[in-house]
C-alpha cells in the first residue's frame, strides 16, 4: 500500500509559528515518501506493523536551515575580526577567495567545509561559492555527496575589487554564469540547486545586473545577495546608484528583488521603512546573521520588527563573518544580540525568545526551500536526532529546557542521526 513509510520515535519538537512550539514527548513521527504524515502521541492503528526506529529519550527536531553561508571563507574563520565589512573584504575575503581558481586548493578547502556541514544539525543551506565556475561546480559535486539539500551560487563581481578576482566584464561574468548553469543542468543533481549570486551592489555594475536578470528569467533561478549590512556599504551604494530610493531599490530596479523569483538577502541591519515595505511586498527572505553582525561590528537587525510584520526571516551563519556553521550558536547569538539592542538602542522591541529563534532556524528559513522546517503534515522530512547525554545535569529536565540548553551549548557531538527528505544520512 505504501511506497516507503517509516516511523521515528522520541521527544518530537517543531514550530507551528514564531510563538508556537509543539512538543510531543515519546511521540511517533510518521514519514511517508519523504514527507511527514503526522506526529502522534499514540500510534494510530493503521500504522501497526510499520518499522519504528526508537530514539528513546532523545530529541527529534526539524533539520536546521542556514540561509547564508560562504563556503570558501570557512578556512579563515575567526581571523581578522578587528575590521569592518569593506576593509575585511579587501584584507581577508578577496585574497582567500582568489585561491579557488586552483581546483586542488578548492578541493582541500571545500572538503573541510562539506565534512563539517554534514556532521552539523543543518540539513539545508544557501551557499555562496566564489567567482570561479569550475570550483563552484566542484563544491556542488561535494555537497551532492553529503546528501544535504543546498542551493549554491557562483559569485558575480565585475567592479570594485582587486584585478586578481574581478571578472573582466559584465559580459564575461554573465556568460560564465550561463556556462556554469549548463554544467549544473548536465549534472542532474538530486539535492543541489543553483542560485544566482551577485555578491552585493558595490561589486556589480548596472550592466551586469541587467544581464543577470535575463539569466534569471531564462533559467528560472532564485537569488541570494547582501543588503543593508554596514553604514559604509550603504553610503557607497547611494553613491554608486544615486537613482535608487534605498539600497534594496538598487536590486529591485533590475527586477532582482523577489518579484519574480525567490530571493534571500543577508543582514538587513539598517533597512528603513521603505526598504522593509518593499521586502514585505516582494516576499523577500531575510537571513539574520547575528554573529557576523557582531564580529565585523555591523550592528543588530530589528528582528522582532521583521517577525511582527510577518516578513520571512531565517538564520544565517555567514561564515566567515560568523565563526561557526553551528546554527544553534546562531540562535543563541540572536537572543543575546536582541537583548543588547533592547537595552542599549531601542526598548520598544523586546528581546527574542527561544520559540522565535527556533522558528527562524527551522520553519522560517525552511520556507525558502518549500514545505521544509516543520513536522506538520506534508512537510518534507528533514529531521535531526539530538543526544544531550554529554550535557549532564544533576536533575531530570523537561524537553523544552533540554532544547534551550542545546541551543546555548551543543555542537555536532550532540547530532546523533540526521534525515534529509526522508533519507537517513547517518
Ligand atoms: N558583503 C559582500 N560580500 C560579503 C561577504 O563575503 N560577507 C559579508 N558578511 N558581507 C558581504
Ligand atoms: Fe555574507
Amino acid at each position: 500500500m505504501y511506497e516507503s513509510i517509516f516511523i521515528l520515535k522520541g521527544n518530537i519538537i517543531y514550530s507551528k509559528s514564531a510563538s508556537e512550539l509543539e512538543i510531543c514527548e515519546h511521540g511517533y513521527l510518521v514519514c511517508e515518501n519523504g514527507e511527514v504524515r503526522g506526529v502522534y502521541q499514540t500510534l494510530p492503528f493503521e500504522f501497526g506493523g510499520i518499522p519504528v526506529t526508537d530514539y528513546e529519550d532523545r530529541l527529534i527536531i526539524p533539520g536546521l536551515v542556514d540561509l547564508h553561508v560562504h563556503a570558501p571563507q570557512y578556512s579563515y574563520r575567526g581571523l581578522g575580526m578587528d575590521m569592518e565589512l569593506l576593509e575585511w573584504l579587501e584584507t581577508n575575503t578577496f585574497p582567500e577567495e582568489s585561491k579557488f581558481r586552483d581546483l586542488d586548493y578548492a578541493r582541500q578547502s571545500y572538503r573541510v567545509f562539506t565534512d563539517n556541514l554534514r556532521k552539523s544539525a543543518t540539513t539545508r543551506a544557501c551557499i555562496f561559492a566564489t567567482v570561479h565556475r569550475r570550483a563552484t561546480l566542484l563544491l556542488m559535486d561535494m555537497l551532492e555527496e553529503t546528501g544535504l539539500s543546498t542551493m549554491v551560487g557562483k559569485v558575480n563581481m565585475d567592479r570594485n575589487c582587486p584585478d586578481y578576482i574581478r571578472e573582466s566584464s559584465a559580459e564575461e561574468s554573465a556568460e560564465d554564469t550561463v556556462e556554469w548553469i549548463k554544467d549544473v543542468v548536465h549534472k542532474k543533481y538530486e539535492h543541489t540547486r543553483p542560485i544566482l549570486t551577485p555578491r552585493f551592489t558595490p561589486s556589480c555594475t548596472d550592466e551586469l545586473m541587467e544581464k543577470l536578470k535575463m539569466v534569471q528569467m531564462r533559467y528560472d533561478l532564485p537569488l541570494q545577495s547582501h543588503l543593508s549590512e554596514n553604514p559604509g556599504e550603504i553610503a557607497w551604494v547611494k553613491e554608486l546608484c544615486p537613482w535608487s530610493a534605498f539600497y534594496g531599490d538598487a536590486y529591485d530596479k533590475f527586477g532582482l528583488f523577489g518579484m519574480d523569483c525567490p530571493t534571500v538577502m543577508a543582514h538587513c541591519v539598517y533597512s528603513g521603512e521603505e526598504e522593509i515595505a518593499r521586502i514585505k511586498e516582494n516576499g523577500v527572505f531575510i537571513a539574520h546573521c547575528p554573529e557576523s553582525n557582531m564580529n565585523i561590528a555591523s550592528g543588530v537587525a530589528p528582528v522582532r520588527r521583521f517577525l511582527e510584520e510577518g516578513l520571512h526571516v531565517g538564520m544565517g551563519s555567514d561564515v566567515a563573518g560568523g565563526s561557526t556553521e553551528n546554527i544553534f550558536a546562531a540562535m543563541s547569538h540572536a537572543i543575546q544580540a536582541s537583548k543588547l539592542r533592547w537595552r542599549l538602542l531601542d526598548d520598544s522591541l523586546k528581546p527574542l525568545a527561544v520559540e522565535e529563534v527556533f522558528y527562524m532556524a527551522t520553519k522560517g528559513g525552511g520556507e525558502f526551500f518549500g514545505k521544509v522546517g516543520s513536522f506538520e503534515p506534508g512537510y518534507e522530512l528533514d529531521a535531526v536526532i539530538l543526544d544531550d547525554s554529554r550535557l549532564e545535569h544533576p536533575q531530570p529536565l523537561d524537553v523544552k529546557k533540554r532544547l534551550e540548553r542545546l541551543i546555548y551549548f551543543s555542537d555536532d557531538r550532540e547530532v546523533f542521526a540526521k534525515y534529509v527528505k526522508g533519507n537517513r544520512l547517518f
